[in-house]
């Protein structure tokens, strides 16, 4: 619980509409772990989807969630339709396919909603519905989703460990807005939400999924023995936090206001996340695999890469500060930054890891 009793939960939702700032503008990176995707989700539903005994009820239902405003979330679902449609037509030797599809869009309520519908694609093969609501919850009635996706997400966490606000907690994280895993009490109070919010996650998916049916998480996470702040996105995290000092020591904003904001976000290691799903009994894990982002932060420009942490920083920043904060004079101190470390950057900080993960729902319990 935070000020006044108030659980921790933080909105995360991306830049809306399509304006300049926008989320749909700027996530190529994201939309690299869609991308590298697209050839192991083929490989998935043409090797291993049981898709005959699916279409007895002549309707496939896929969910993507943490879907945002799209673009991405279209991709994703598309290349998962296009893998249906070729298994269908070499299973049927038809090229009609005679199953009818449903897509369910998930995000948190504070998503765009309005530009996610009006940038539906014209001419998609589907029948689109937009779910709101935690993935943390159950979004689905039992045992109905054939397929469910969903891409760079699983880092959001359910709420902040409340230790990390706690002035009089070991796991107090002042100086700091993320788990930069330099501090172990901070480090094991994220580490054990993700655990709860993982196990959490996976026994509402459990629940929504009908057995033989997929789930596939595109996740973020750190190869094993990297510390966060040694990463790239780390570093990205670590130079917005030096802003927002920087902002409190020219008395713009409260240095306490400062402390009190952290990201709800955690990354896990890859061995701990394989841990948490092998775990589970309801799910198999089929292949967990390293994806090849084309799209990765080191390839980019810094304006590139400026806009796109704004795209998804804006919104969770100004939930915690309101309007006592100038968005524009932090951004633009963060650019400045940003660049100076650029040259650094590749030499010296590691890259993340983005894995796919492909679990079937069993069968038997
Ligand atoms: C970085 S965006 C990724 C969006 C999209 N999947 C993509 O690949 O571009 C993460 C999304 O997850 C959503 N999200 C975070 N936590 C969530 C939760 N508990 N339930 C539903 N959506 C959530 C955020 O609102 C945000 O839209």
């Amino acid at each position: 619980m935070g000020e006044n009793g108030k659980p921790l939960i933080q909105s995360f939702a991306m830049n809306g509409g399509d304006g300049p700032n926008s989320y749909t503008k700027n996530s190529a990176y994201q939309r690299g772990v869609v991308d590298a995707a697209k050839e192991m989700i083929d490989g998935a539903i043409l090797e291993k989807l049981d898709l005959k005994s699916f279409c007895l009820g002549n309707i496939f239902r896929i969910a993507d969630l943490g879907c945002s405003i799209g673009p991405n979330t279209f991709i994703a679902v598309q290349n998962i339709i296009d893998a249906i449609e070729q298994k269908y037509k070499a299973e049927n030797q038809t090229h009609n396919l005679n199953l009818e599809l449903q897509v369910f869009f998930n995000d948190t309520v504070e998503n765009d909603f309005n530009t996610l519908f009006k940038s539906l694609p014209p001419s998609r093969q589907y029948f689109a519905a937009g779910v709101p609501g935690s993935f943390y919850d159950h979004l689905f009635p039992k045992s109905s989703i054939h397929l469910a996706h969903l891409s760079f997400a699983l880092h959001w966490l359910s709420e902040l460990p409340k230790e990390v606000v706690d002035t009089k907690s070991p796991a107090w994280n002042k100086g700091s807005i993320q788990c930069t895993g330099y501090v172990k009490e901070v480090a094991d109070a994220y580490a054990s939400q993700f655990k709860n919010d993982m196990r959490t996650f996976l026994d509402a998916r459990a629940d929504e999924i009908v057995p033989g049916g997929f789930l596939i998480i595109l996740a973020a996470a750190l190869p094993d023995g990297v510390l966060m702040s040694q990463t790239v996105m780390g570093m990205h995290h670590d130079l917005l936090a030096s802003c927002l000092y920087d902002m409190a020591k020219l008395g713009l904003i409260e240095e306490d206001k400062v402390d009190s904001f952290n990201l709800s976000s955690y990354f896990p290691h890859v061995s701990e996340l394989k841990e948490l799903i092998d775990e589970n009994e309801y799910f198999k894990n089929e292949k967990m695999e390293i994806l090849n982002n084309p799209w990765s932060f080191e390839l980019q420009t810094v304006e590139t890469v400026f806009s796109q942490i704004r795209a998804v920083m804006e919104g969770i920043i100004n939930d915690h500060f309101g309007n006592m904060i100038n968005m524009d004079n932090l951004f633009e101190n963060f650019c400045h930054k940003l660049a100076e470390h650029r040259l650094t950057c590749d030499q010296k900080f590691c890259k993340n890891t983005e894995l796919f993960i492909l679990l079937e729902r069993k069968k038997f319990n």
